[in-house]
C-alpha cells in the first residue's frame, strides 16, 4: 500500500466514524511557545484539548506534518526520521478508551488487513506517587477484542504515558500498538525488548493537565489522542524493513545517486542522512522559516548543513539541494501543494545556504583537521561556528569521527561571549552617524575598513580617512592623498579588500578604555572626541593585524558576509583629499 492510499485510508475511515478531517497546521506551533515545532498530531489542538470548543466538533482526525530533532544522531537507521507525518484521530471530551481502542483495532485488523499474530499491545502499569492506577480497563477491553494475555504488556511512566509536548498542557496514559517485522512468526509472548516489535501507533488517554508546578490536573472533559507514523507504517505494510525503501524515499536516494556517482549500498548512511534532512529542511522552509543562527532557524541550518556535509563525503561537490528539493516537490505536490506554491522562497534560501556554506566547508574541514590533532577547545569550536559555519553539532559529529571531544561548555561561554558584544556593538553606543543597520549598511561599514587598511598599504601611511557616506547603494569614502590613484593601484587596493573577505577573517569586537585602545594603535577618525571607553574593532589574518579601528559599529561578524568589493570611482574631494565610491554585489 502506498503511503498516499495509507494516508487517505486512515481519514476517511474515521471521517466514517464522525470525525471532521482538518488539514496539516504549520511545523512552526502558534499555539505553544514552549516548543520550536511541532512535534505531534495533538500539537495543534493543545486549546482544544485542555476545554476550549472546536469549531469542528468533538472527533476530529488529521495528517499533521512534524518535526522531531531529539532523534537526529540515530537517523540513517531504519525508523528514525526528523520529519515525519502522523497520522491522528481526536475526541475532544467525546469518546473515550473503548471506542479508540476498538476503532483502532478495526482498522489495523480489517482496513489494513494486519493479521491479529502479528500485533502486540502495551498498556500503563499505573502510578502510585500521583495516584494513578493500572489501566486495567484497556488491557480489557483488548483482551475483548481477542486478543491473547500473552500479547499485553503493562509498562511505567517513561513507556507508557504521553506529553505534555511542552514544559506544561495536556497529558495522559497511554497504550502502544507494535506490529512484528519479522521474517518468522513472532513467539506468542510479547517482548517489548526485541526490537522486531516496531512501535506503531499510539492512543494517548489524555485525562490531565500538567499544570506550571509539576502537578498532574484533572481536565474536567476526557479526551484521546492517537499518532501513527505514516512512514514507518507505510514501510510495514510494503513489507520493508526501513523507511528508505518506500516510494516516499527511492526517488531521493535515486537522485542522490545520480549526482554522487554512488550506489546506495555503498554508503547507505549517508544517502538517508542527506534525504532525511533536506526532506525536514524543505518542509520548514515551505513553512515561511529561514536558516539562521538562532532557535528555530539554527536547527534549520544545521539540518541543511549537516546534508551538504554528507553531499561532500559522497563526493557531490556542486550544488546540489535544490535538485533533490525539486524531487521531493514531485513526491508530496497533491498533499503538501505548499512546496510548490513557496518554491520560489524554498530554492533561493536552499541555495544561499548552500552557496554560504559550500565556500568555507572545505578550508573548514583543514582548519578542523589542524584543531582536532588534541581535543578541541571552546576557542577553537567557536572559531569553526563563526569563520567557517560549522554548527557546533557539526563539529562535535566530526570530533567523535576521530575519538575526540569538544569542550562543549567553554564553546557556549565564548559564544554567549560574543553575542554580548555585540550586542553592545548593535547598541550603537556611539552613534557616528550610522543610523541605519540593515544589513547592507552593516556590510559597507566592515568594508569600510578594509578599504583604509588596504589604501594605507598600497598608498602609504599619509592616507588618513577624511569622512565616510554609506547608504544601502555604495559607500563613499574620503580620504587625504595628493594626487589622482592609478587604475594599477585601484586594482591592488580592490584586490587586497577582496582577498581579506575571501580568507574569511572574523571580526572582532571588544570594549576597552580609550587610552588602551591609543595604545594598541587602533585608528581613529581624525578630529573625532571619543568617550572613555570606547569599541575596537580588529580584524586579524594569522598574527597580522589587517585592520584595527575605534568604531562603534555595527559590523558584520565575519568578512565573508561581504561579497565582491568594488571601486566604481575615485576623484578629487578637496584640496588634498580623495574620494573613492566603492560597491558590494
Ligand atoms: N501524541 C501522541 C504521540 O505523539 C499520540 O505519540
Amino acid at each position: 500500500m502506498l503511503a498516499s492510499d495509507l494516508r487517505e485510508k486512515y481519514l476517511k475511515f474515521f471521517e466514517d466514524k464522525g470525525h471532521k478531517r482538518i488539514p496539516s497546521a504549520p511545523l512552526i506551533p502558534e499555539h505553544d511557545p514552549t516548543v520550536l515545532f511541532t512535534t505531534a498530531g495533538m500539537h495543534p489542538l493543545v486549546p482544544f484539548l485542555l476545554g476550549e470548543k472546536h469549531p469542528l466538533g468533538t472527533r476530529l482526525c488529521s495528517s499533521q506534518k512534524c518535526i522531531r530533532t531529539g532523534d537526529i544522531d540515530d537517523v540513517g537507521d531504519a525508523t528514525h526520521l526528523t520529519f515525519f507525518e502522523m497520522l491522528g484521530n481526536w475526541s475532544l471530551g467525546d469518546y473515550f478508551k473503548k471506542e479508540a481502542i476498538e476503532w483502532s483495532f478495526e482498522f489495523l485488523t480489517k482496513e489494513l488487513g494486519v493479521p491479529k499474530e502479528r500485533l502486540a499491545f502495551s498498556v500503563f502499569e499505573g502510578d502510585k506517587e500521583n495516584n494513578i492506577l493500572k489501566d486495567e480497563e484497556a488491557a480489557d477491553i483488548w483482551k475483548n477484542l481477542g486478543v491473547s494475555e500473552k500479547r499485553i504488556t503493562y509498562l511505567g511512566r517513561s513507556d507508557n504515558w504521553w506529553g505534555p509536548a511542552g514544559k506544561t498542557g495536556p497529558c495522559g496514559p497511554d497504550t502502544e500498538m507494535f506490529y512484528w517485522a519479522g521474517p518468522e512468526p513472532a513467539k506468542d509472548r510479547f517482548d517489548p525488548n526485541d526490537t522486531r516489535w516496531v512501535e506503531i501507533w499510539n492512543d494517548v488517554f489524555m485525562q490531565y493537565n500538567k499544570a506550571s508546578d509539576g502537578c498532574f490536573e484533572p481536565l474536567t472533559k476526557k479526551n484521546v489522542d492517537t499518532g501513527m507514523g505514516l512512514e514507518r507504517m507505510a514501510a510495514l505494510l510494503q513489507g520493508k524493513d526501513n523507511v528508505y525503501d518506500t516510494e516516499l524515499f527511492l526517488p531521493i536516494l535515486e537522485k542522490i545517486s545520480q549526482l554522487s556517482g554512488k550506489a546506495y549500498q555503498d554508503d547507505a548512511k549517508s544517502f538517508r542522512i542527506i534525504a532525511d534532512h533536506l526532506r525536514a529542511s524543505i518542509f520548514i522552509l515551505a513553512d515561511g522559516l529561514a536558516p539562521s543562527n538562532t532557535e528555530r532557524g539554527y536547527v534549520l541550518r544545521r539540518l541543511i548543513r549537516r546534508a551538504i556535509r554528507y553531499g561532500r563525503l559522497l563526493g557531490i561537490e556542486k550544488e546540489f539541494t535544490v535538485k533533490i528539493a525539486q524531487r521531493m516537490q514531485k513526491i508530496y505536490e497533491d498533499a503538501y501543494p505548499e512546496l510548490i506554491q513557496y518554491q520560489e522562497f524554498i530554492f533561493e534560501e536552499l541555495s544561499k545556504e548552500e552557496e554560504k556554506f559550500g565556500r568555507t566547508l572545505n578550508r573548514g574541514l583543514k582548519e578542523f583537521d589542524k584543531s582536532v590533532r588534541s581535543n578541541i577547545s571552546g576557542p577553537e569550536a567557536f572559531n569553526l561556528y563563526q569563520s567557517y559555519g560549522f554548527p557546533v553539532e557539526m563539529t562535535i559529529e566530526l570530533a567523535k569521527e576521530r575519538g575526540k571531544n569538544v569542550d562543549e561548555a567553554a564553546f557556549k561561554e565564548e559564544l554567549q561571549r560574543h553575542q554580548a558584544l555585540s550586542r553592545t556593538a548593535s547598541a550603537g553606543q556611539f552613534k557616528s552617524g550610522l543610523a541605519d543597520n540593515s544589513e547592507q549598511t552593516t556590510r559597507y561599514h566592515t568594508a569600510t575598513h578594509l578599504l583604509l587598511a588596504a589604501l594605507r598599504e598600497v598608498l602609504g601611511d599619509e592616507v588618513i580617512q577624511k569622512g565616510s557616506n554609506i547608504t544601502a547603494e555604495r559607500i563613499r569614502f574620503d580620504f587625504s592623498f595628493n594626487r589622482k590613484i592609478t587604475a594599477e593601484e585601484i586594482k591592488k587596493v580592490e584586490d587586497l579588500v577582496n582577498e581579506k573577505i575571501q580568507a574569511s577573517l572574523p571580526v572582532v569586537c571588544e570594549e576597552m578604555e580609550t587610552g588602551q585602545a591609543k595604545e594598541r594603535g587602533a585608528m581613529g577618525v581624525f578630529g573625532h572626541k571619543y568617550g572613555d571607553r570606547v569599541k575596537v574593532y580588529t580584524i586579524k589574518q594569522g598574527e597580522n593585524i589587517c585592520s584595527q579601528e575605534i568604531c562603534a559599529g555595527p559590523h558584520v561578524q565575519n568578512t565573508r558576509e561581504l561579497g565582491e568589493f568594488k571601486i566604481i570611482k575615485e576623484e578629487a574631494s578637496s584640496a588634498g583629499i580623495r574620494r573613492i565610491k566603492a560597491t558590494l554585489t
